[in-house]
Order: structure tokens, then sequence, then C-alpha cells
């Protein structure tokens, strides 16, 4: 095993231990709504949380989001595949990638390059194995890059991130700059408590199977959204 090292969120696991948890407990699947896309994921949730801080000895870590293609980037994963041109040429940025499923949509519609970032050392796990599954490169990166200008990125995917106030309140600040600068930012969103009501272009609507065991009903309805430029 390798020498531990800490995410930006705090959880002190070595990327190699990460990969060895992902491919030990998450299988091999398809999302519903994108079934081209392969995945390692996990669940059920509260098992697979317990297990993350048995075998890393952790206390109070959060969710494993990793394990789940979330109704939001789930959705924006759709919207890529369907509409190569928003990504093909452009270099692509998956924040908060989670199990990289817009990142690999990216890249499989054509992007130049693809960027994921997260702050959860075993997400970056599971978005390496994630383009390796896939036959894509991804340039998947433990970070926590709000408030950076992103120069170098020319469209923002962000999937499901509207869940916390102060997380969202935050991050949106910052993305709302980079649209405010011509990058287009698109938010795939299945009506989050802190998705802003107004100001927001919708793209497209789609229905996404979820399980009892993450949400409170057995599908969502998710939209895709454009923050203003
Ligand atoms: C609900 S999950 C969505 C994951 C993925 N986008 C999807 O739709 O399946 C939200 C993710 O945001 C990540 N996150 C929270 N704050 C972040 C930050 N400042 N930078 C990058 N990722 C962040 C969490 O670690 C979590 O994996």
């Amino acid at each position: 095993m390798a020498a531990a090292g800490k995410g930006s969120n705090g959880l002190p696991i070595s990327p190699d231990d990460a990969e060895a948890f992902i491919r030990a407990r998450a299988h091999v699947d398809t999302p519903p709504l994108t079934p081209e896309i392969r995945l390692r994921l996990g669940g059920p949730v509260t098992e697979l949380w317990e297990a993350t801080e048995a075998v890393f000895g952790l206390h109070n870590s959060p969710p494993p989001y990793w394990a789940f293609a979330w109704p939001g980037g789930q959705a924006l994963a759709r919207h890529v595949l369907d509409h190569p041109e928003i990504v093909r040429g452009r270099r692509v940025l998956d924040f908060a990638c989670g199990c990289g499923v817009s990142a690999v949509a990216a890249a499989l519609a054509g992007a130049e390059s693809v960027v994921a970032v997260e702050i959860d050392p075993l997400a970056i796990a599971a978005t390496r194995l994630a383009a390796e599954l896939n036959n894509v490169t991804i340039d998947a990166r433990l970070a926590d890059v709000v408030g950076e200008a992103m120069a170098e990125i020319d469209v923002v995917l962000a999937g499901d991130i509207c869940y916390e106030r102060p997380m969202t309140e935050r991050v949106l600040a910052w993305l709302r700059r980079l649209a405010a600068r011509g990058c287009p930012v698109l938010l795939g969103d299945p009506g989050r408590a802190y998705l802003p009501r107004e100001g927001l272009e919708k793209l497209a609507v789609h229905t996404v199977p979820t399980t009892l065991d993450l949400e409170d009903r057995t599908e969502r309805i998710t939209s895709v959204w454009r923050l203003p430029g």
C-alpha cells in the first residue's frame, strides 16, 4: 500500500489505496441515462460509507458521492452526448466530477481535453478508472479550484452541486464569473434546494431513474441549465 496523502477535503487516502478500494467495493455498471458509459459504481450508500470509514480509519467523513452517477451528472452527460458540438474541440472542465460520468461524456463527444476536479481522493480514483473503462483520456486532479481564473478552460460542466447552501453559494459565485468572461457553464440539476430559481437558461429536461437508497423517489426530473454569460 502506498503512503497516505491528504486530499483537499481532509481524507487521508492515497491514490493507490483509493483505487484498490474502488476495485474491491464497486462494480462496473452503466447509468440508466447513459448506457454507453461504463463506470465503477457502488452501494448501498450506508454500507459503503461505513466500509470507507472502517478501511481508512475515518470519522465523520463525507458520503461516498463518488459511487453514484447523480441525476445532475447523468443529465449533463446525456446532453453532451446528444449535442457533441458543445464540447467538440474544446477544453472542458468537469467540476466536482464524482464518478466521472460527465467527464467521460465530454471525452467521448470529442472534447480536445478534459480536466476533472474533485476534493475527494476516491472520486479522483473513480474518475481515472472510468477513463480507463471507456478508453478516453481525462486529467483527473484532486484540487479545490473554486476562485481560480481557469483561463485554459473553454466549457465547464457541473453536475448536481446545489445540495448544500455554503458550497453552492461559493461555487456559483465563481461559476458566474467564468460564464461572464464568455466560458459556457452548464449545470445538471434535479431540483436541489439551492439551485437559483431565476436567471438560468433551461437547455433540456430528462427523467432520471433513481433509487430510494439515495433519493426520496424513484425518478427525478432533471434539467440542464446554462448560466447567463
Ligand atoms: C452529488 S456529487 C455529484 C458528482 C457528479 N458531478 C455527478 O453528478 O455524479 C457532488 C460532488 O461535489 C464534490 N465537491 C464538493 N465541493 C467541491 C469542490 N470545492 N471542488 C470539487 N468538488 C467538490 C463532492 O466531493 C461530491 O463528489
